[in-house]
């Protein structure tokens, strides 16, 4: 059967790119070609009525009273602070444009590198899962390849592996002697895809390990991403910055990669995915990004991009909580957000440094060894002799420890949700339990 002929604002968006960014056409999945936003139907005469229905406007589909949005007293108890029209009418598949100029703004103070190179304006996203899963949308069919490393988030391979197909390859994050990231085994990994589309997962700090590379491991990530694009290959990068402020040590770097690499060629496409959902401790909110850089990328190209992701918002979600937009766009705009968010950071950081220093007492030596960590919510050890997940079961029912076993060996320790005084006592317990069923 052949699918439907291409919708012409498919084929114009399609053709923008063709114009300016030839490379970003090739690199779309067959679902990113056929996508568009359906601007000329019911969202357009609703735009349009908007402006000029002076008497009645019968086109959008809520319910109005009085000029807001028809609402229960029942409901409207629980907000304050906020106009009916901030909480209940719908926001555009976009993103409301409030809070994408706003998140536009942070991203530039916090990334200097991309100086004032263009990139795309952000797109609301129902936070960063969707914002993952929007990329594999729109540049994975079956069986193209992704290269991402052995620690990574497990709902990437639910997202891109199970839900589209793609096919994972993996390079170990970390070098043999665990002191950091492992830029030949990368550098090898994307040699294997030399001349082809290639999508590449980062994430730093990295979930599971809490590890975010050095400036000087970071500006090699980049060097190797932008020589094998030049090569030929046709990279598309996703920046993961779920965890983006969370470091805790001098030496990781503190900007994102996505810099630099929207900059770097143009037969690489960098994608940041982010969003308030860990940055400003509001996980439930469900508000993230969407943003494209590549170096030739145009005014036309973005939109082309912008066009196609707030289509497929518009097909499955239609689009984003407007109450936890409103809530971000407010907070991002509070005098105090900034030093509100850097006390939180600080409670991490304690966090993290006592993690530091129970993880690598001497008499857990014979244990596990610790995956360097210096940013995030986790940490990481790779226990000696035992089974990760008969260590978690046994900490957990008889010591009363959760802790998240990976594969065969590794246990995550998420530090961020411990207080001070609990984090010796899940050493305490994962050694405890990791020695009883080694049986020494
Ligand atoms: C690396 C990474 N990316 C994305 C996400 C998803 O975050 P969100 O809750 O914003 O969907 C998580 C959440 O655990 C994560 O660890």
């Amino acid at each position: 059967m052949s699918p439907a002929p291409l919708h012409p604002l498919a084929q114009a968006a399609n053709e923008s790119l063709e114009k300016d960014c030839p490379v970003l056409l090739s690199m779309l999945s067959a679902r990113g070609k056929r996508f568009f936003f359906p601007a000329k139907g019911i969202l357009a005469q609703s735009g349009e009525a908007k402006q000029k229905a002076k008497t009645a406007n019968a086109t959008i589909g809520i319910a109005t009273e009085n000029g807001a949005p028809v609402h229960l007293a029942c409901v409207n108890k629980y907000f304050q602070g906020l106009t009916p029209a901030e909480i209940y009418d719908y926001a555009p598949s976009y993103g409301k444009p409030d809070i994408r100029t706003a998140w536009a703004k942070k991203q530039r103070q916090e990334t200097p590198s991309l100086g004032d190179h263009p990139t795309s304006n952000p797109v609301v996203t129902n936070a960063l899962t969707h914002g993952l899963g929007l990329v594999g949308d729109l540049f994975l069919d079956p069986g193209d390849p992704v290269l991402t490393p052995d620690l990574m988030w497990e709902n990437y391979n639910l997202n891109w592996e199970t839900r589209l197909e793609a096919q994972f390859n993996y390079f170990p994050f970390f070098d043999e002697k665990l002191t950091g990231f492992n830029l030949a085994g990368f550098t090898a990994g994307l040699a294997k895809f030399r001349g082809k589309k290639l999508v590449v997962s980062l994430n730093f700090p990295n979930n599971p390990s809490g590890y975010t590379p050095t400036k000087a491991e970071m500006e090699g990530i980049a060097k190797a991403l932008t020589a094998e694009a030049e090569a030929g290959t046709r990279l598309v990068v996703c920046v993961d910055d779920a965890y983006y402020g969370m470091f805790f040590d001098d030496a990781c770097d503190k900007e994102s990669i996505f810099g630099r690499l929207a900059r770097a060629s143009n037969n690489l496409l960098a994608i940041k995915v982010d969003g308030a959902t860990k940055e400003e401790f509001v996980w439930g909110l469900r508000v993230g990004f969407i943003t494209f850089g590549v170096k030739n990328g145009t005014a036309g190209a973005y939109k082309a991009l912008e066009d196609k992701t707030a289509g497929l918002i518009r097909a499955y979600v239609s689009n984003i909580s407007n109450p936890g937009q409103s809530i971000v766009l407010k907070a991002l705009g509070d005098p105090d957000f900034r030093k509100q968010q850097a006390e939180k950071v600080a409670v991490l950081r304690s966090r993290a440094s006592i993690a530091q220093k129970e993880s690598r007492k001497a008499e857990y030596a014979d244990c596990w060894d610790v995956y360097p960590f210096n940013s995030g919510y986790f940490m990481c050890v790779r226990l000696k002799g035992a089974d990760a997940d008969t260590v978690r079961g046994r900490a957990l029912e008889e010591l009363g420890v959760g802790t998240i076993a990976l594969g065969k060996q590794d246990l995550r320790i998420a530090f961020s949700s411990c207080a001070d005084a609990q984090i010796p006592l899940v050493f305490a317990a994962v050694a405890k339990a990791t020695r009883a069923v080694r049986g020494k």
